[in-house]
């Protein structure tokens, strides 16, 4: 079948794990005969410098049109001095935003052959960890009214957190749909103690698991779920929560897997159309020296299969392709623990062969 996918390789490390999830999908394409039309596009530090802006409208018109757009990283030092409106990770927020993707899933797994790799103890990582990050994605204090003023004691700044009931309802359900086809658990994370967006939350995503008899709901308060991930992990089927309290998470349960580099996420809305990604950033300290682990991207280039072009045989073709490679004994500089390694473009070659034999 025909495809159109937008690659974004963005900044930093970008372009290179790009380029290892290309390698990936072009053994995709020869093993069971697609072809995906993959056209590069600029978005982030690399579309400042190339057009002005983080996000050109040609790149989001491009992107509204494809089956699916595959994202690199965005961001870097060098446009660390930009005023605000024009920070490469404005481009990604407007992107999500302009795209509708308000639903944010993470999926988070120790692969056994990473055991020794994660810093959690080992009668803890022995549990396993099988968990799916719900964040939402386009609301919040990201989205909400923030500044700089004079107050009282002289020059202040804000950021204000706002969510309608409707949009607390759209990301609930899409966790309870998840749960319900997978451990039927749902941990609501909040700070419903504190802030009143939080009682808003805790209030409707009552009301929606009504919904879902199947589905045990439990509400968590953010600090709680912090310590929880680290002391034992294995305790979480799904996780929603919001688009701050989400991203902050996820890191953390990423690092638990071993590295962040191994973690994809997909971005979704109404439609069909997603947004893939790794959940780590542009790692400008080891971009071009082709020392990433591109497993992350990988991954969310599995994602886009199995979601936006429903190729479900394809996307576990990945999957089992990285864990063979992993099985190998191959490993990325992040997750060999000081021994041998690979490059990055070496590991997407042999996740790319492990795919076609
Ligand atoms: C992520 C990233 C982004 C976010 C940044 C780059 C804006 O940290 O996808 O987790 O905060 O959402
Ligand atoms: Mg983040």
């Amino acid at each position: 079948m025909n495809f159109n996918v937008v690659l974004l390789p963005g900044d930093g490390v970008g372009p290179e794990i790009i380029d290892a999830a290309v390698a990936v999908l072009n053994a995709v394409e020869r093993k069971f005969g697609h072809n995906f039309h993959m056209r590069a596009l600029p978005v982030g530090g690399s579309a400042i410098d190339s057009t002005g802006v983080p996000l050109p409208k040609d790149t989001l018109e491009a992107c509204k049109a494809a089956n699916a757009v595959l994202l690199g990283a965005v961001g870097g030092p060098k446009w660390e001095s930009v005023s605000a409106h024009l920070r490469p990770e404005k481009g990604l927020l407007a992107l999500r935003s302009g795209m509708g993707l308000f639903a944010n899933l993470r999926p988070v797994s120790l692969y056994s052959e990473l055991v020794n790799a994660s810093p959690l103890k080992s009668d803890i990582a022995k549990k396993g960890v099988d968990i799916m990050i719900v964040r939402e994605l386009i609301g919040g204090i990201y989205f909400g009214e923030r500044g700089f003023r004079d107050g009282v004691m002289g020059q202040e700044a804000y950021d204000t957190e706002v969510y309608s009931i409707n949009e607390i309802e759209r990301i609930a359900k899409i966790a309870f749909e998840i749960a319900s086809s997978r451990n039927k658990r749902v941990t609501s994370v909040d700070k419903a103690n504190v802030l009143d967006t939080s009682k808003l939350w805790r209030a409707t995503v009552e009301r929606i698991a009504k919904s879902y008899p199947d589905v045990k709901l439990e509400h968590m308060l953010v600090d709680n779920c912090a310590m929880q991930l680290v002391k034992d992990p294995s305790q979480f089927d799904v996780l929603l929560t919001s688009n701050l309290f989400g991203d902050i998470l996820s890191d953390e349960a990423a690092a638990i897997t071993g590295s962040i580099g191994m973690l994809p996420s997909s971005s979704l809305g109404a439609g069909n159309i997603g947004l893939y990604e790794p959940i780590h950033g542009s790692a400008p300290d080891i971009a071009g020296k082709d020392e990433a682990n591109p497993i992350g991207t990988i991954l969310a280039a599995a994602m886009m299969l199995g979601t936006s072009l429903k190729l479900v045989d394809e996307a576990v073709a990945v999957e089992n392709a990285v864990k063979r490679t992993l099985a190998k004994g191959l490993r990325t500089k992040d997750i060999a623990g000081g021994k041998k390694h690979v490059s990055c473009s070496r590991m997407a070659e042999e996740i790319a062969l492990a795919i076609l034999n």
